[in-house]
């Protein structure tokens, strides 16, 4: 049996938001239309698969996270005959597309919601979470949603009951233990997969189940938002309805968690005994420093929860929900390329966000200009396509800043210059695509000086090791076995092709083929 494309696979994130306005919809707001535009850069860029963020109808309090209708796309992006051009472009030209799907909570707009705030005796009251208050006429319980780290309850008038929204009062969660939701979200994903998508991340997917009870979050960790505590055997039995569902069709649709809990070991269950999500993602690396220790440790964390039972790692370093690494890492470019080399380097399936192949750093957002409540606008800043004033965007100004150093640092601008960081990601897609060791071969640490990190990737017939170093000042690591008089396959420094010597740069990563794996 071969294996799924997703376990190869370099997958890219769209915040369609931010990818590129075509003038459709609503002005400064990109569009489907401006992904299609678009694609052609990804294939040369050797993507596999874009995961495309919520381009469905909603209110937009949290741009897209509150759905208010699961099958249609928002007229601000698009229609579906666009969606459906898209995919067969992408599909055309081997990209494969993975959409959000957001099944812990709708948008108060969604008609579901609006029956079930109508009245207790509603059909669909119990679709969503609705209790009594507590005896003092308070939240049911202490949960805090996680946005803006209010209580996670908003009190009805009409009824005189509470209901529950993990993220903004907007996002009143489903009710996941009563099987009309499960049978109707069930829908949403038959929906787009017979309209050929390649799977979905399931947004906060560890959330659907819930502790029946609905108990207080222990004393200790109650000021944390809910959502990174709740550990549910609910879900997991949700999971595997879902699963099956996927399995049912062919072509190896996928799932991919978001699993918010911050324990790699937890993190892992949700794989179920591959009965569950193909994929997670696994957020405490991104949480990490750019420090080798943490670093090294994080991938023996991530080896030893995931590789016993068979799980497929991922690795993310951004997204549309913290900010871009090159930013959050001290805004040093030779540190945002080695930092790919690690991300397209480690066992896994690794995510992109977009503009972190332009070495993008976060969009200055005045507090005038503030978007997002919970003060996530830096990261998701437009991609500026060309150095014209409008980069490459209808309209005269994005929905949000350009990133700083637009005018340079645009895609038109890079892709002239064989030495950017764009470039070098191309490389690295590359040569990753053609060493086997790379893409589905074993990995281990090895022993390597302080401040930096070395593993070994190996298959029946390559090995290449791989040293990133963590320091601005040169480091010696000739005591790492073979890599010495290793070919430099890639360098973030140095050309390819000679050897790689005794000595690695400040913020150099190396890719060094080091021959058989017995023949250390
Ligand atoms: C996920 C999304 C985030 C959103 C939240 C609620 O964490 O990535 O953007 O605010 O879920 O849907």
């Amino acid at each position: 049996m071969t294996d799924p494309w997703w376990k190869s696979a370099v997958a890219y994130q769209i915040y369609p938001r931010s990818f590129c306005d075509t003038g459709v919809g609503a002005e400064g707001v990109g569009d489907l239309g401006g992904i299609r535009r678009h694609l052609e850069h990804l294939a040369w860029l050797g993507v596999d698969a874009v995961w495309i963020s919520p381009f469905f109808p909603s209110p937009g309090f949290d741009y897209g996270y509150d759905v208010a209708d699961y099958c249609d796309v928002d007229p601000m992006f698009g229609d579906l005959d666009t969606f459906d051009a898209l995919v067969a472009d992408a599909h055309a030209l081997g990209i494969k597309v993975v959409i959000d799907w957001v099944p812990n909570h709708t948008s108060i707009d969604h008609p579901w919601f609006v029956a079930s705030r109508s009245s207790p005796e509603d059909p669909h009251r119990d679709w969503y979470v609705w209790r009594d208050p507590a005896a003092d006429g308070g939240p049911p319980n202490n949960w805090i949603e996680s946005l803006t780290m209010g209580p996670a309850w908003t009190f009805d008038d009409a009824s005189g009951q509470y209901y529950l929204h993990c993220f903004l009062p907007e996002q009143p969660d489903l009710n996941w233990a009563n099987p009309a939701v499960v049978s109707a979200m069930c829908d949403t994903l038959r929906f787009w997969l017979d309209r050929g998508v390649d799977g979905f991340r399931m947004d906060v997917v560890h959330l659907i189940g819930k502790d029946p009870s609905l108990a207080d979050d222990p004393a200790e960790v109650a000021g944390l938002p809910h959502v990174v505590l709740n550990d549910r055997s609910e879900t997991h039995a949700h999971l595997r309805t879902i699963r099956a569902l996927l399995d049912s069709y062919d072509g190896d649709r996928v799932s991919i968690g978001e699993v918010y809990l911050l324990d790699t070991e937890l993190v892992a269950e949700h794989y179920g005994n591959d009965d569950e999500l193909h994929m997670c993602f696994n957020f405490a690396p991104l949480h990490a420093p750019w420090d080798a220790a943490a670093w090294h440790e994080q991938i023996r964390v991530a080896a030893s929860a995931f590789d016993p039972r068979g799980a497929w790692p991922t690795w993310v370093l951004s997204n549309h929900d913290n900010p871009r690494h090159r930013s959050r890492y001290g805004g040093s470019e030779a540190r945002a390329r080695a930092a790919a080399v690690l991300l397209l380097t480690l066992r896994g399936t690794p995510f992109l966000y977009m503009g972190e192949e332009l070495g993008l750093l976060d969009a200055e957002v005045d507090p005038t200009q503030r978007r997002d409540p919970a003060g996530r606008d830096g990261c998701r800043g437009p991609i500026p396509w060309d150095g014209t004033p409008t980069h490459g965007w209808a309209g005269d100004s994005p929905w949000l800043p350009w990133p700083p150093d637009a005018a340079r640092r645009n895609v038109a601008n890079l892709r002239d210059d064989p030495t950017s960081i764009l470039h070098l990601y191309r490389r690295l897609i590359a040569i990753r695509r053609r060493t086997a060791a790379l893409v589905g071969g074993a990995s281990e640490l090895v022993d390597s000086p302080d401040g930096t990190v070395a593993f070994r990737r190996f298959d029946g017939d390559s090995s290449v090791t791989v040293l990133v170093n963590f320091l601005e000042r040169n480091v010696d690591v000739s005591s790492v076995a073979d890599v010495v008089d290793g070919t430099v396959l890639l360098s973030t420094i140095r050309p390819p092709g000679e050897p790689c010597g005794a000595v690695l740069e400040p913020d150099e990563a190396v890719i060094v083929a080091t021959g058989q794996p017995g023949g250390r």
